[in-house]
C-alpha cells in the first residue's frame, strides 16, 4: 500500500515538477557535454550513435572489443549485473572512459510478469497500472538496466495486428493517461536515480494503424485524423518526460518514420518540444533500403542521421557508412555532433557520468541466484492482474464458482505457464509463472475435485506451428500433443461429465500476438471451437477463460457459454489472480479498452466512429444504411464493456447548465448505485460528441473516467467537469479548436448503454443560444 501511494505521487506530478527530468539542458549538463564533444574523434561520435545486442553479426566478445574501442554507445538484450558489469568495465577501457547504457524491452513488468498492455488498459485503474511500472523499474534497474523500451503506445483499432496486444488499446484519451502515468513511474522523481530507468516510448509514430492489421504495412492517414486519434499518446509521454522515443517501422504517407523529418523534426522537436533522445526500431535504418527511399545503405544513414534519428539500433549502417558520408560533406559533423549531444544528455540524465554503475553496482551485491523468488512482487502482480480481467457474460449468475463444487479444467492454455505470461514477457520466467490449473488447484485446495483435460492443442495447422515454434527453441513455445484430436476431445469430454462445472481455458498461443504476428481471421484457432461444443453437450455449466493478444470473433462460443472471462495475458500471478475471480473473491471490474468486432469483416470497428449519412438504427432499420446486410450491427462487446457480480445502476445525467462560455466549466452528474448484494468496482465513463461542427466528429469520444468502489446498497454522485479545453479538436486546418454549437454529453458503464444531455458551448461573440435539452431533439431555439 505504502508503494501505491509513492506512485500515485508520480501520477500528479506537473509540468514544472519536471524540469530537472530528462530534456531539459541545464547549463552544467550543456557545459559537460561541450567540453566531452570537444575532446571526442569522429570515430568516437560515430560510436556513441550505435545501439547494439549479441547477435548473429556480432558475438559478446567482438561486442566488448567494440566497447572498449569507443565503437558502441549502447547495449541492448543484456540482463544481469555481472554481465552488464562485464560490459561497463570495457568501457571504463575505452580511451574517454565514456559509459555504455543498458537496454530492454520491459513492457509489462520485468522479472515479474504483469498483465499485458490490453490487460492493464483493461483496468481502467491508473494508480494500478503505475505501481506495475515502477516495480518493473526497480526490478529492471536491479538487474543492471538504464532504459526500458516502453511504454509501447501506438494506437490499434486493427485487432489483425498481433502488436495491438502490447499497447493501450484503441483511444487516446485512455491511452494518453496510462502513458504518462507509465512515463512518470519508470523514470521515478529523477532519473540520476539507481531505481529509475529510462523510458523510450515507442513506436512513434502510428506503428498500430499499418494497413489491414498486417505488421510492418503501410500508413496512409490525414493529419488531422493523426493530430487527433493517433499522434496523443506520443505526446502525452514527451510531456510527462519521456527520456527517448523510439521510431516506428512503417511508412507514413509514403515516409518511412525513420526517414520522416516533418515527423522528427517538426512534430516531436518542434511542435512538442522534445529533448530527448531518438532511437531506430531494430535495424530500421538499414531498412530503409526495402522501403525504397535509399538505393544503398549509404543513403539509408544520410537520410536517418538527417531526419533526426539520433541512435540506430542493432547498427551497422552508422558505423559503416557515416564516416564517409561526414568526410565526403553529404553529413556534416554538425548533424552528428546533434546526435551525439542527444545520446550523451541520456546518459548524464541517467547519472552514468557521476556513476557508471549506478544500476550496477559492485559484485559483493550480485544476487547468488538471479531468479531468486525473494526478487518477485507476487501480491502486486496479482492484485494487478485481478484488474485486468474482463467479465464479458455471466449468464444465471454461473460465476462465481463454489470452491465445494468439482472443476474440469479443460483446454491447450489451462496448464500453460508460458502463455499467462505473455509476449515480450521480458526475462519473467515461465516456472515461476502460475498457470490457471495452478490457480484453481490453489482455491480449490482438494486435488481430487480438480479433474484435467487438454481436450485440443492450440494449432494442427504445422505451418502455424512451425511459425510459432522458432527453429531450435527449446523448449518449444507451443507443445503439440502426440495423441490424435479425437482422442484428446474423446477424454476431455468424459472428464467434463464426472465433474460440476466446465473451465474452458481457450485462446491463442502467446505468440500468435506478437511482432509479426498478424492474422487473418480472429476466431479461436485450431479446434477449440469443436472442444467448446463438445463440451457444451455434456451438459455441464461452461464457463469459457479467453486468453489471447486481441479482440476474437467469439459470438458462437459467447453463444453457448454460460459465462466468459476474458484474462488477456494475466502475468506471473494471471492463474491465481483468474481464481480469485472464477471463486468470487474479487468481484471483476475490469472493462475493455478495445472493441470486440462480430466477424473479421466488420474490422475497423472502433466506437468512435463518425455518425455517417446513413446511421444504421436498430429501432428503425433502412435497408440502405451503413452496416453489413450479412451480420448483425455493431460490435460483439464495445470499448468500456464490462461486468461485475453485483449490479450498478446509473441515474439519469444531470448538468449544472445547459450553456458552457468560454472560461467557465459546466459539471456534468450522475448518481451509481450498487444494487446489488457485493461490493464492487466499475468505471463511469464520460463521453462527448460534437453536433455542428466544421468537420463531422465522433458519436462518442472519452473524455473522463471514474473508477468507483461501492458498497452493496451504498450510491454516490459522480461528477465530471467540462471545460472549452475538453471539447477541442484539431479542424481541417489543423488548428486545435473548440467550436460553439450544441454538444452531447454521456456517460455510462460502458460506450453503448450512456445517459445522455445536450449543452451548448457559447460564442462569446454572437447571440445567447438556449438550447432544448431533450436527446431526441435537434431544435434549437433563439
Ligand atoms: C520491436 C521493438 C523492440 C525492438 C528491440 C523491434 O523489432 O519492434 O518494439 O523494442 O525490436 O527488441
Amino acid at each position: 500500500m505504502r508503494l501505491l501511494a509513492a506512485i500515485t505521487l508520480y501520477v500528479g506530478l506537473s509540468a514544472q515538477a519536471i524540469a530537472g527530468m530528462p530534456g531539459t539542458e541545464t547549463e552544467e549538463k550543456a557545459r559537460f557535454l561541450d567540453d566531452l564533444l570537444g575532446q571526442m574523434t569522429l570515430a568516437e561520435k560515430i560510436g556513441q550513435l550505435r545501439l547494439n545486442c549479441i547477435g548473429p553479426g556480432l558475438t559478446r566478445e567482438q561486442m566488448l572489443e567494440e566497447v572498449a574501442a569507443s565503437a558502441l554507445g549502447g547495449v541492448f538484450y543484456v540482463a544481469g549485473r555481472s554481465e552488464a558489469r562485464a560490459f561497463q568495465d570495457a568501457a571504463m577501457r575505452s580511451r574517454l572512459k565514456i559509459p555504455v547504457f543498458f537496454a530492454y524491452d520491459v513492457i509489462h513488468g520485468h522479472r515479474t510478469a504483469f498483465p499485458i498492455g490490453l490487460g492493464l488498459a483493461s483496468s481502467w485503474d491508473v494508480p494500478s497500472v503505475s505501481m506495475s511500472a515502477r516495480i518493473a523499474a526497480l526490478e529492471a534497474s536491479a538487474d543492471g538496466l538504464d532504459m526500458v523500451f516502453s511504454p509501447m503506445v501506438d494506437i490499434a483499432r486493427d485487432p489483425r495486428w498481433g502488436r495491438a496486444s502490447e499497447g493501450w488499446g484503441e483511444d487516446a484519451y485512455l491511452a494518453s493517461r496510462f502513458t504518462e502515468a507509465v512515463v512518470r513511474s519508470l523514470q521515478g522523481p529523477r532519473l540520476s536515480e539507481a531505481s529509475s530507468v529510462m523510458a523510450s516510448s515507442k513506436h512513434f509514430a502510428l506503428y498500430g494503424a499499418a494497413e489491414g492489421g498486417r505488421d510492418f504495412n503501410s500508413v496512409d492517414m490525414s493529419l488531422s485524423k493523426m493530430y487527433q486519434d493517433y499522434l496523443p499518446p506520443y505526446q502525452a509521454a514527451v510531456n510527462a518526460g519521456v527520456g527517448a522515443m523510439m521510431l516506428s517501422y512503417v511508412t507514413i504517407n509514403g515516409v518511412p518514420a525513420t526517414s520522416n523529418r516533418w515527423l522528427i523534426r517538426d512534430v516531436l522537436r518542434s511542435q512538442w518540444q522534445f529533448k530527448g533522445l531518438t532511437l531506430s526500431d531494430f535495424n530500421a535504418v538499414a531498412d530503409l533500403v526495402s522501403h525504397g527511399v535509399a538505393r544503398t545503405r549509404r543513403e539509408a544513414a544520410m537520410r536517418a542521421i538527417k531526419a533526426g534519428v539520433n541512435m540506430s539500433m542493432s547498427d551497422t549502417a552508422y558505423r559503416d557508412e557515416l564516416p564517409a558520408l561526414v568526410k565526403s560533406g553529404a553529413v556534416t559533423e554538425e548533424e552528428i555532433d546533434e546526435a551525439v549531444r542527444a545520446v550523451l544528455g541520456a546518459k548524464y540524465d541517467l547519472g552514468l557520468f557521476k556513476d557508471p554503475y549506478l544500476r550496477i553496482g559492485d559484485a559483493s551485491g550480485d544476487p547468488a541466484q538471479i531468479d531468486d523468488e525473494r526478487r518477485l512482487h507476487r501480491s502486486e502482480a496479482r492484485d494487478v492482474a485481478r484488474k485486468s480481467l474482463v467479465l464479458l457474460k455471466n449468464q444465471n449468475a454461473a460465476l462465481p464458482l463454489k470452491k465445494t463444487a468439482s472443476v474440469a479444467v479443460v483446454g491447450p492454455l489451462a496448464k500453460s505457464r508460458v502463455d499467462i505470461l505473455g509476449t515480450w514477457s521480458s526475462i519473467a520466467s515461465p516456472a515461476q509463472a502460475v498457470s490457471v490449473y495452478d490457480g484453481i488447484s490453489h482455491a480449490i485446495g482438494d486435488p481430487k475435485r480438480v479433474l484435467y483435460a487438454r481436450g485440443a492443442d492450440i494449432s494442427d495447422d504445422p505451418a502455424v506451428l512451425d511459425y510459432l515454434n522458432a527453429p531450435g527453441a527449446n523448449p518449444p513455445d507451443v507443445e503439440v500433443d502426440p495423441r490424435t484430436p479425437e482422442n484428446m476431445l474423446k477424454e476431455a469430454v468424459e472428464v467434463a461429465s464426472q465433474a460440476d462445472v466446465v473451465v474452458a481455458v481457450v485462446g491463442e498461443a502467446r505468440g500468435m500476438s506478437h511482432e509479426g504476428a498478424s492474422r487473418s481471421s480472429l476466431t479461436l484457432p485450431g479446434r477449440q471451437s469443436l472442444l467448446i461444443q463438445a463440451l457444451k453437450a455434456t451438459g455441464k455449466p461452461l464457463v469459457l477463460v479467453l486468453m489471447n493478444g486481441r479482440p476474437l470473433s467469439i459470438g458462437q462460443e459467447h453463444d453457448i457459454a454460460d459465462a466468459v472471462l476474458e484474462t488477456w495475458y494475466s502475468g506471473t500471478e494471471g492463474g491465481n489472480a483468474i481464481a480469485d475471480v472464477l471463486f468470487g473473491d474479487y468481484n471483476p471490474s475490469g472493462k475493455l479498452p478495445i472493441t470486440f468486432p462480430r466477424s473479421v469483416g466488420q474490422i475497423p470497428t472502433y466506437y468512435s466512429h463518425l455518425n455517417t449519412s446513413r446511421p444504421f438504427k436498430v429501432s428503425t432499420p433502412l435497408a440502405a444504411s451503413s452496416r453489413y446486410f450479412d451480420e448483425d450491427y455493431g460490435p460483439l462487446y464495445p470499448f468500456g464493456f464490462g461486468l461485475s457480480y453485483t449490479q450498478f445502476d446509473v441515474s439519469e445525467l444531470t448538468l449544472s447548465s445547459t450553456i458552457l462560455k468560454p472560461g467557465e466549466r459546466l459539471r456534468a452528474s450522475v448518481v451509481v448505485k450498487n444494487s446489488g448484494k457485493r461490493a464492487g468496482e466499475t468505471v463511469v465513463q464520460l463521453y462527448i460528441r460534437g453536433l455542428s461542427a466544421s468537420v463531422s466528429r465522433p458519436v462518442k469520444e472519452l473524455k473522463g473516467f471514474e473508477k468507483i468502489m461501492l458498497q452493496p446498497g451504498e450510491e454516490r454522485v459522480v461528477s465530471f467537469q467540462l471545460s472549452e479545453e475538453d471539447l477541442k479538436y484539431y479542424n481541417a486546418q489543423l488548428e486545435r479548436v473548440a467550436e460553439p454549437g450544441p454538444f452531447s454529453v454521456m456517460v455510462g458503464l460502458d460506450s453503448r448503454d450512456v445517459k445522455e444531455q445536450r449543452f451548448e458551448l457559447l460564442d462569446p461573440a454572437s447571440d445567447h443560444y438556449v438550447f432544448d435539452n431533450n436527446p431526441g431533439a435537434s431544435r434549437m431555439m433563439k
